[in-house]
């Protein structure tokens, strides 16, 4: 009786972010099967101990009827997380549309194709009233949970209107807002038709933060030429993520899950790519690189395998559509071209993996190989360090990842455009001396281990909760 008294009287923390860290589905009427996933976000606030979390957001899944919504906010509640319903034509105008064809491609100075943003820029207004109307759907349920004491803390570019309307309806609320992407040269940003509206929401946050330095002075310098305001940036600096990786590796799944995996591809060396089937990844890009370097040294051919694990995201996007379509055709030049009836060179899988065997994939992996062309921070490249402890691969990462001014030190940077460049680094990785593999492993190594996704999110949790609140400091006067 006594922990629970004590659970009750903790703070509680209200993380809100677009998706909740679960998938649903529908059995029936009125029961579900969730499905908890492990991203980076789930296992950082773990380590926010002093804190009760609760999460908002949008379940990802279309459910329009009432019975379906109470049965459905039910078992998330269990569980802690407090849903946002969003019906089709929002999902589609403010997820696939505004979140994820304006602002995503922008913020990874991704060009869309001429007509895509003709397109784009012809239901911009349309799109932009379907993002307010969701952050408003999204400020009311935060309302809804809100009490006084809580602290609030908003995540990414979908919520950006959130601070804002937030703070209109209680200015003494404490609360930050996290962006996970990168934020974008102002030169870039300020091609945005309705900039300066964002950028204004997101500045009645009390703390803002940001994966590295340069986002930060990207954002800073926005807000000093758009809006005419001076600052200095607030909040996070090179902050690294690691989610619970390491640990797992002890269990018997994962080592039993070494075991068959070594057996699988014996007498190969492996390379392996891990992201969400995702323009910002440089996909195509990894693959013309590993074509040319088989090109190049042909009596590698049949001594590596490159296994790419592309996680379809956003399957309703033209842009995504698009990719798959351009990175299978790749995947199947390449095969045809280098393959033998015994073997093909590359194993391109469109699907997760289970944790476990996510992890075992790490740990007997010798190249790593990232390419993003954008990369907010990039956690596949800490889950991969975090593996290495045995077998000391190499990590080859690029300087466009958030990662790289982290873990630039171990790792081979390459420009993920410059293909020869990328092919000489594959050719590097794989014949690189074991004195060298380990020296570099243990500078990545160290920044992992004490650069936790724990240790990021209780920084700035606690940062937040220091902050004195305007509205507070008004009285104070
Ligand atoms: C990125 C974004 C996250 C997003 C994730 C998956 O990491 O910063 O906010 O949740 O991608 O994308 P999805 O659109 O499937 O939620």
């Amino acid at each position: 009786a006594l922990s629970a008294k004590h659970v009750r009287e903790k703070q509680r923390l209200l993380v809100v972010a677009n998706r909740l860290p679960v998938s649903a589905t529908r059995k029936g009427e009125s029961s579900w099967a969730l499905e908890l996933s492990a991203g980076g976000l789930v296992s950082a606030l773990l380590g926010v101990r002093q804190f009760e979390t609760r999460w908002i957001g949008w379940p990802g899944v279309n459910v329009q009827d009432d019975k379906g919504q109470k049965s459905l906010s039910s078992a998330l509640e269990e569980k802690g997380f407090i849903p946002v319903f969003l019906d089709e034509e929002t999902v589609d105008q403010y997820y696939n549309g505004y979140c994820n064809n304006v602002l995503w491609p922008l913020f990874h100075y991704i060009g869309l194709q001429q007509e895509d943003r003709l397109a784009a820029t012809r239901s911009l207004q349309s799109q932009f009233s379907a993002y307010k109307r969701a952050n408003r759907l999204f400020a009311e349920v935060v309302l809804s949970q809100y009490q006084d004491g809580d602290v609030v803390w908003c995540h990414d570019y979908h919520l950006m209107f959130l601070p804002k309307f937030l703070k209109e309806a209680n200015s003494r609320m404490k609360l930050g807002w996290f962006l996970h992407t990168p934020f974008p040269s102002s030169e870039i940003y300020r091609t945005l038709p309705l900039r300066s509206e964002l950028l204004k929401a997101v500045l009645t946050a009390d703390l803002i933060g940001f994966h590295t330095y340069d986002y930060a002075r990207h954002f800073v310098s926005a807000c000093t030429r758009i809006l005419g305001l001076e600052g200095t940036p607030e909040g996070v600096e090179d902050q690294g993520k690691l989610t619970r990786v390491a640990a797992a590796l002890e269990t018997d799944m994962v080592r039993s899950h070494i075991q068959k995996l070594r057996g699988r591809f014996a007498g190969r060396k492996v390379m392996l790519g891990v992201d969400r089937l995702d323009m910002i990844k440089g996909i195509p890009q990894k693959l013309l690189a590993f074509e040319k370097f088989l090109e190049e040294s042909p009596e590698w051919q049949d001594k590596v395998l490159l296994v790419q694990i592309a996680v379809p995201t956003r399957t309703d996007v033209h842009e995504y559509q698009r990719l798959t379509s351009q990175v299978h055709e790749i995947v199947g030049r390449i095969n045809g071209r280098f393959g033998t009836l015994g073997t093909v060179p590359i194993h391109h899988l469109d699907r997760s993996l289970e944790f476990h065997e996510l992890c075992a994939l790490y740990a007997i992996t010798d190249v790593l190989l990232v390419t993003s062309l954008r990369d907010g921070m990039n956690l596949v490249s800490y889950e991969y360090v975090a593996c290495q402890n045995t077998k000391k691969g190499v990590l080859i990462l690029s300087e466009f990842a958030g990662a790289a001014q982290s873990l630039g030190a171990g790792a081979i940077l390459i420009n993920p455009w410059n293909i020869s460049e990328v092919a000489a680094s594959i050719e590097d990785a794989l014949t690189m001396k074991e004195v060298e593999r380990k020296e570099r492993h243990r500078h990545n190594f160290m920044h992992v281990t004490t650069h936790t996704a724990q240790v990021w999110a209780d920084t700035f949790v606690s940062e937040l909760n220091d902050t004195i609140v305007e509205a507070e400091l008004r009285t104070l006067r």
